[in-house]
């Protein structure tokens, strides 16, 4: 099968090496810990920030979980209509660093910003339509029919979220048929792009959250995009296959989406008491510089319980970090999207 040529080249651009070994967490730490044990904000645990948390006078301004000092995000801008959405796909080719946990809460924090949402489940497994309440076995139509069926239209496939103001377009596994069937499609790059298109004058945003491979689908994905969020595991091995993903985009840039921009890398999972985890927040920014969201992701079981629960955790937990986090996060974006 061809995935249309999208393999890197000697060409693509590495990463800097992961020089230190990995250093042992500072205490015992449970991979999964309960938000009760995370407070607000992330600071780099240095006196200079217990200094500002008391609120007295420090020596610089207070530096974020990236290690830059942390600016003021904006209030976004009420929208006064919707439409003219912004596209953009949460991508990484390894599975498991929180493209579908992004997809769903990110949604869920735009619309509580006024945004009218539709989130795309391009990921045959399906983990967005499950996250939100479907059952795979009991859809009607799937994007697989959007996008093998002629005569079937967006308004046929469009179920609502759960979320009173975001929409989902439901996957299962018909979909990994389609990666197989569209390789004969005429212009088959641009399908999903074909029939995202009626999308675009009724939502503010459209998320899409891509399968963990750079194949046929994602590169649909980001032909149909202005831009993508590149979520990291905040572990060691997480750089490691990034150099393919930029040339994947690049490639795409070049020949299929001149405007696709990269909008942003999310550091996910993140535990600010491991010095492990600000190490490698550290070698994102060395290697991607302001591209790095200032807003990290932190670990807390509350996003799997709220998968179980079928709905984003901003609804299930609405006080917890992970949601305010999410929240934040919202506020970033709108604020590097030109006009969302
Ligand atoms: N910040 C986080 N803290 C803890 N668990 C998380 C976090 N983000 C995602 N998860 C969990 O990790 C697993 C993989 O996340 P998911 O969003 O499905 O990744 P992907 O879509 O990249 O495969 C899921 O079980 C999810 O609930
Ligand atoms: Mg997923």
């Amino acid at each position: 099968m061809s995935d249309g040529g999208f393999h890197a080249g000697s060409g693509a651009p590495e990463m800097p090496p992961l020089v230190r070994t990995p250093t042992p967490p500072t205490r015992p730490v449970t991979p999964l810990e309960d938000d009760a044990r995370v407070t607000e904000p992330l600071p780099f645990e240095r006196p200079v920030q217990a200094a500002t948390k008391a609120g007295r006078p420090t020596d610089g301004p207070a530096l974020g979980p990236t290690g830059r000092p942390m600016p003021v995000i904006p209030d976004p801008k009420p929208v006064a209509e919707h439409g003219n959405a912004r596209v953009v796909s949460m991508c990484n080719q390894k599975g498991g660093v929180g493209k579908t946990t992004t997809t769903i809460n990110l949604g869920a924090s735009l619309v509580e910003q006024g945004r009218r949402v539709l989130l795309v489940d391009f990921d045959p497994q399906g983990s967005l339509s499950v996250g939100l309440g479907l059952n795979p076995h009991e859809m009607d139509l799937t994007v697989y029919n959007l996008l093998m069926e002629r005569d079937v239209t967006l308004h046929d496939v469009v179920v609502p979220s759960g979320v009173p103001g975001m929409d989902l377009l439901p996957s299962n596994i018909d979909l990994s048929a389609a990666e197989v069937q569209l390789v004969h499609e005429v212009a088959r790059e641009q399908t999903l792009q074909r029939v995202l298109a009626p999308a675009l004058a009724e939502y503010d945003v459209v998320l899409i959250d891509c399968q963990p491979s750079l194949g046929l689908l994602t590169v649909n994905a980001l032909t149909a995009s202005h831009g993508v969020i590149i979520p990291l595991e905040c572990e060691y091995f997480a750089l490691r296959g990034v150099a393919l993903l930029k040339t994947t985009i690049d490639k795409v840039r070049e020949r299929l989406n001149p405007g696709l921009e990269i909008d942003g890398v999310l550091g996910t999972m993140f535990d600010g008491r491991t010095l492990h985890s600000r190490e490698v927040m550290e070698r994102l920014v060395q290697a991607w510089g302001d591209t790095v969201f200032h807003t990290v992701i932190r670990r807390t079981v509350k996003f799997s319980d709220s998968t179980v629960a079928g709905e984003p955790i901003t609804s299930y937990a609405s006080g917890s970090a992970g949601a305010d986090s999410y929240r934040q996060l919202a506020k970033e974006v709108l604020a590097r999207w030109p006009d969302a």
